[in-house]
Order: structure tokens, then C-alpha cells, then sequence
């Protein structure tokens, strides 16, 4: 089966060669083709180009989306979707002047997630999250990271886990795993982090290895949760099973879990709304992609990453949502690329390059997504009529998504 997209206003992200991700200057850069074409046959791009150098292609259906641009589907690297239940108390709490961590300290927070998931069948965790999966998928995301996180018992974390596979074999969306038992510690453990963290790195990570539940491991390397020595432990313990470490750091204290990631060969370390010098200098000659996740920022009113002092420092940067039900109840991507405009100081073509490429390199995927480029998945969004790319993250909180194709087809 192939589809003919013609007199495309503007096809955007496209590669002849595909590359690994961008940095530095270059996120500047964001390579695009006016009045397009583009092929794409069963799940894969086909051919792409401009109109006026068209081959006569037989037997294709063909649509014409004049005024609308073409771009890669968002590229989301770190999201929390397999949840129970939500936090808006919490969020009437923050309103009325409590703090994140404050909240956390009540029992809130994690814990209460954690609550929530451990009385949550797996049959409804699934059904709840397939409703987010959905979401995403029409707000233009195609492919995304889910971490577990909220089970914090064997039994629930492998609970998640299982949902997230489910989830990867009933949606067209690409689904990448992470095994984050190390998220906070369980109150039953509060005097004992060490034997919590047995429990993790004996009990659950060999089970995670063998039933190849996740693809990454990741910990909350944070004051008040996990220190950089149990971050090192764990990536040291995972490292055995093939584990790929991408680690929350650096969210409200810098304690050094950015040194962790980079000696441990981190494929991305995310958050960074707390960035040191030498935070940024470690990331420098390392292959770990800074993932920020503005979203989070805005709803905690924390400080956003320092994009502007990174990418002119020579790295790289991804954007991603962080969805979850405590610091970000939002998997919107469109919503992540303007706030990072906004807030961050980011140029359009930098944040689409951050929420496209190297998104896709955050999570492995830099081969088979992130561009428009032949061989690769037929992941992309079709816009509305608009004047420019640059028209989705100056219109804000608006959709400007008229369609969205994944592996070939409408969603
Ligand atoms: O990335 N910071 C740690 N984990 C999540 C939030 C978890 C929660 O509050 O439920 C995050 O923001
Ligand atoms: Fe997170």
C-alpha cells in the first residue's frame, strides 16, 4: 500500500544520510523542503522531494495538503503514563502553598501514586493508560519512553512493566521501557534504604532482565531519595544485565548524579533544572543527551533547565514531557516546544530538532525515527494550514495537528 502526500507547503526535518542527533550550533539548523512531496509505502517512507522533480509514481493514492506542513512525529523520551489515578489534591495543596517536596514528605507524592497503583489491577492500570497512549498518539507523538516507577513493591513494579509491554504490542506507537523500582523509597523502608534497594538490584532487576521487560534502568538520584552512591550501585548492578541507565538528576539539587550518568555511559540524564558548570562541562565529549522536561518546570513553578547555557556551550539537548500525575499531568508535546520557546529561550528549530531527533536518540531510536528520511518509520504530522513551522510553537495551548500518521497509518 502506498500514499502519495503532494504540494506539501513545507516538509520539515528531512535527511538524505540519517544522523545520530544534534548539537551545539547545528540544533540551529532544521533542514526543510518547500512545496514537498512524500512517498510512503506500508509502514516506511518511501521517497520524498520537491514538486517540481516529482517521478510519475503508478498506482498510489494520492492527497493533496496544500497549506499544510509535514513534520516528523514528536520523539518523547521520558514520560511516567502507566499510572493509577491522579493528584489533583495535591495540586490544590501546591495552590494553597505547599511544595513539591513538602507534599513528599507527608506521605504524598510518589508514595501516594504508589498507593493508588498497588490497589489497581493490571487489567484497569492498562486500561487506564491505554487512554493516554491514545492521547499522545493524536497530539502527534510517535514514540515514547514509559518508565515504571510507581509499583515500588515486586509484585506492582513488575505490574507496570508488563502493562507498558501490553501496551507496545496493542499500539502502532513505539514504546521503549525503563525500570525505575528506585523511584522513592516505600515508608516501610524509611529507616532502611539499603535493604530496599537489595530488594531492587536482587530481587526485581534479574526478574526485569530476564522477561526483558525494560530496555533502560533509571533512579531518582535526589536529596531526600536516592544519593549518588546508591545511583552508582544500581548502574553498576544493571550494567551486568545490559540495562541501559537513563537517570533523573539534577531536578532540585545538583549532587553529582550527572557525573554518575556520564561515568556509567548514560544514554540520557534528564530534568538538569539545576545545572553547575561543571554539570555542563561533564556532558561535554560524553554520547549522554540532556533531556529537559519544561513541562514540569511550568507546573511546579521550579526553575527551567538552562537551555540557552548548554547548547551554546556545544551540547546537545532533548525535550520531553515527563507525563505523570505529580509534576506533570501532560504528555503534550506541541505544548512542550512552545514552553521551551518561551521559557527557555529556545529557537523554534532548536526545539523541534530537541523534540524530534533528539528525542529519538534518547532512546535508541535515532535510526528509525526523528526525520523525515527514506527507510525510516512513516511517523508524521500533518498541520493544519498555517504560515510556518514556527507557527506551532508561537500559537501556544492551540492545535494546530490536523492529522497524525504512525507506521503508515491515520490515527
Ligand atoms: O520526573 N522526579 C521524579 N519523578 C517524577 C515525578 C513523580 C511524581 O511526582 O509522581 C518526575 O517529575
Ligand atoms: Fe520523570
Amino acid at each position: 500500500m502506498s500514499t502519495l502526500f503532494v504540494n506539501i507547503k513545507e516538509l520539515v526535518q528531512v535527511e538524505d544520510r540519517p544522523k545520530k542527533m544534534v548539537c551545539s550550533t547545528d540544533m540551529k539548523l532544521l533542514p526543510t523542503i518547500k512545496n514537498a512531496y512524500l512517498l510512503i509505502e506500508n509502514n516506511l517512507i518511501k521517497d520524498f522531494g520537491k514538486m517540481e522533480n516529482m517521478p510519475k509514481f503508478n498506482s498510489v493514492e494520492c492527497i493533496d495538503v496544500s497549506g499544510k506542513i509535514i513534520l516528523p512525529t514528536w520523539c518523547d523520551s521520558h514520560t511516567h503514563i502507566v499510572f493509577a489515578g491522579n493528584r489533583e489534591q495535591e495540586f490544590i495543596d501546591r495552590i494553597n502553598g505547599l511544595s513539591y517536596e513538602e507534599i513528599a514528605i507527608k506521605g504524598g507524592g510518589i508514595l501516594n501514586s504508589a498507593k493508588k497503583l498497588q490497589a489497581t489491577s493490571e487489567n484497569d492500570l492498562y486500561e487506564q493508560s491505554a487512554i493516554r497512549i491514545h492521547e499522545i498518539m493524536k497530539l502527534g507523538t510517535g514514540a515514547v519512553e514509559i518508565k515504571s516507577g510507581y509499583g515500588l513493591t515486586k509484585q506492582s513494579e513488575l505490574k507496570m512493566l508488563r502493562v507498558i509491554r501490553k501496551l507496545n504490542n496493542d499500539f502502532p506507537i513505539t514504546i521503549k521501557a525503563t525500570f525505575l523500582g528506585a523511584h522513592a523509597l516505600p515508608s516501610e523502608f524509611k529507616n532502611n534504604k539499603k535493604e530496599y534497594l537489595d530488594i531492587v538490584i536482587q530481587e526485581i532487576l534479574p526478574i526485569v532482565a530476564k522477561e526483558k521487560l525494560a530496555n533502560f534502568i533509571d533512579i531518582f538520584c535526589e536529596t531526600g531519595y536516592f544519593s549518588v552512591k546508591d545511583t552508582e550501585r544500581l548502574l553498576e548492578a544493571s550494567a551486568t544485565y545490559g540495562l541501559i541507565p537513563k537517570i533523573h538528576v539534577n531536578q532540585f539539587n545538583a549532587i553529582g548524579g550527572v557525573q554518575a550518568g556520564v561515568k556509567f555511559n548514560a544514554l540520557s540524564v534528564d530534568h538538569l533544572e539545576e545545572m553547575r558548570n561543571e554539570d555542563i562541562e561533564t556532558l561535554k565529549n560524553s554520547n549522554t543527551m540532556p533531556v529537559a522536561l519544561p513541562s514540569c518546570s511550568y507546573f511546579l513553578s521550579i526553575p527551567y533547565t538552562p537551555a540557552r547555557k548548554m547548547i551554546d556551550a556545544g551540547l546537545p539537548l532533548a525535550l520531553a514531557s515527563d507525563y505523570n500525575p505529580g509534576s506533570t499531568p501532560s504528555g503534550n508535546m506541541n505544548f512542550v516546544v512552545s514552553t521551551a520557546c518561551i521559557k527557555m529561550k529556545m529557537t523554534p528549530e532548536e526545539a523541534i530538532n530537541a523534540a524530534t531527533i533528539n528525542g529519538a536518540y534518547a532512546m535508541g531510536l535515532e535510526k528509525t525515527h526523528g526525520s523525515i528520511c527514506i527507510g525510516k518509520k512513516a511517523n508524521f504530522i500533518i498541520t493544519k494550514p498555517i504560515p510556518s513551522y514556527g507557527f506551532i510553537p508561537y500559537s501556544f495551548g492551540n492545535n494546530q495537528i490536523e492529522s497524525v500518521y504512525i507506521e503508515g497509518n491515520l490515527v
